[in-house]
């Protein structure tokens, strides 16, 4: 079953016509994709990436996803940015909420590192790895982010120490470009098993890539019907498919007529704790692509009811610049009953018997209401269930519309030239060889 979108309650905030206003310019953003004449043309390899995955490749994943999982306890994923956020999401979405805690020897624990600096956090991975078998996933396409790389160091050097050289050999895998950088040359000096991640795909469209697919593996999640929705969702995006049939056309362009009438803020909104990271995914995913030129539709997200706690009040009654996109999961996989009590000290017999999904919808449905009335716009998006198959297709779909979007916004959706200035500047402060002039120029400017 395909996911089903429902713009209804955003038209009702936007004058008549506005999202068909934009159908034009809707089909020629997805035909610029298509004849590869957008900007940012040498990074569409996401395009058709789904279906050009071949059962021969899935099946060399899978089977280093194997051997890590049956050498080691924990399996160390290394990356950042859209080197981490998509398998995080996917990981995080269709894993057991407690896996963490749950000691099963048959599956290893997944932990991520390299995305972040925090000395604490990695002292502490170092603590928890010592006398663990671990294996080690290198993931940069640029293969030199600081991040990623000090970590890998850390990493590295520990793997070695605990079991030696030889044996860290087999436990390390890189994942990064074909020639370029220093993780392609450690992986090549060192003799590690690579994939390589191919230069037309950017780092937040790389999922399915073996940046995604190699560390969604090793969790023990089906890849192949990752894929498979993936392609599904393809098909139901191509060139030739009418605006009106085109989900991701039709996303795009709403998102951007509500930007047009005033809304600079989407939030990404979910009522499953699984989806917290898809949402993380999908602010790097439209922040990166399409906040530049001074312009782009802000990307924030809240995880209900959670925040209904503490974000709801702004929603529903703070500044009117925001609009909502749901991620509504139609049915759970699992079976829970509320009880009935006797004493009913609780006063909450009249749920005994629902599901505690029934529950949840009617919460969802009530903040729609609620929400729609205070004068936020809602687009409603709705999968059957959290698995590989509905992930696939929700990757796509957003893929595609932000690269539909970003040409309806006027900008470049595949570069990320900002991401450059903080970097320039931790260089010159940890006088970084060849940042000698921007040492001097920084150093300068604080003392002023
Ligand atoms: O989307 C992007 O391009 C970035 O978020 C990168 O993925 C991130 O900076 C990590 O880069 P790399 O894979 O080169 O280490």
């Amino acid at each position: 079953k395909s996911i089903s979108l429902d713009i209804t309650k955003a038209q009702q905030f936007l004058p008549a016509g506005a999202i068909m206003a934009l159908k034009e310019q809707t089909v020629a953003a997805r035909k610029g994709l298509e004849e590869g004449t957008v900007p940012g043309n040498d990074f569409l390899g996401w395009l058709h990436l789904p279906s050009s995955i071949t059962p021969e490749f899935l099946a060399e994943v899978k089977a280093v996803a194997e051997d890590l999982r049956s050498k080691a306890e924990v399996i160390v994923i290394a990356g950042i940015g859209g080197s981490y956020l998509g398998a995080k999401c996917v990981i995080e979405g269709l894993s057991n909420s407690f896996q963490w805690l749950v000691k099963d020897a048959k599956t290893p624990a997944i932990v991520f590192a390299g995305n972040n600096i925090g000395e604490d956090y990695l002292y502490e991975l170092t603590q928890y790895l010592q006398g663990k078998t671990f294996a080690i996933i290198n993931i940069s396409k640029s293969g030199t982010t600081t991040e990623t790389a000090l970590t890998f160091r850390l990493l590295k050097t520990q793997l070695e120490q605990q079991v030696g050289k030889e044996k860290a050999k087999d436990l390390i895998v890189a994942v990064t470009d074909a020639k370029k950088g220093a993780a392609r040359t450690c992986a090549d000096k060192e003799g590690y098993r690579s994939f390589i991640i191919p230069d037309n795909v950017g780092g937040r469209f790389s999922v399915l890539t073996p940046v995604g697919l190699l560390p969604i593996a090793c969790a023990g999640i089906d890849i192949d019907q990752l894929v498979v929705g993936a392609q599904a969702m393809e098909l139901q995006c191509a060139v030739d498919v009418p605006f009106e049939e085109n989900p991701a056309a039709i996303y795009a362009a709403t998102r951007n007529a509500l930007y047009q009438n005033g809304k600079k803020i989407e939030i990404l909104i979910n009522y499953q704790p699984k989806l917290h990271f898809y949402a993380e995914w999908w602010k790097q995913l439209f922040g990166e692509s399409e906040g530049k030129d001074k312009k782009g539709i802000f990307p924030a997200s809240c995880d209900f009811t959670t925040d209904l706690h503490s974000m709801g009040q702004w929603i529903q009654d703070g500044e009117r610049t925001i609009f909502e996109t749901c991620i509504s999961v139609e049915n759970p996989d699992n079976t829970l009953l509320f009880p009935h009590d006797e004493e009913n000290l609780d006063g909450l017999n009249f749920l005994a018997g629902k599901h505690i999904d029934e529950v949840n919808k009617n919460a969802e449905l009530g903040t729609r209401l609620a929400h729609v009335d205070g004068g936020v716009p809602n687009i409603l998006i709705s999968i059957e269930k959290l698995d590989a198959y509905n992930y696939g297709q929700l990757i796509y779909f957003f893929e595609i519309a932000c690269g539909i979007s970003g040409q309806l916004l006027g900008v470049n959706a595949f570069n990320q030239p900002g991401v450059e200035a903080y970097k320039k500047n931790m260089f010159a402060l940890l006088e970084k060889p060849g940042y000698e002039e921007e040492t001097k120029a920084i150093r300068a400017k604080l003392a002023a």
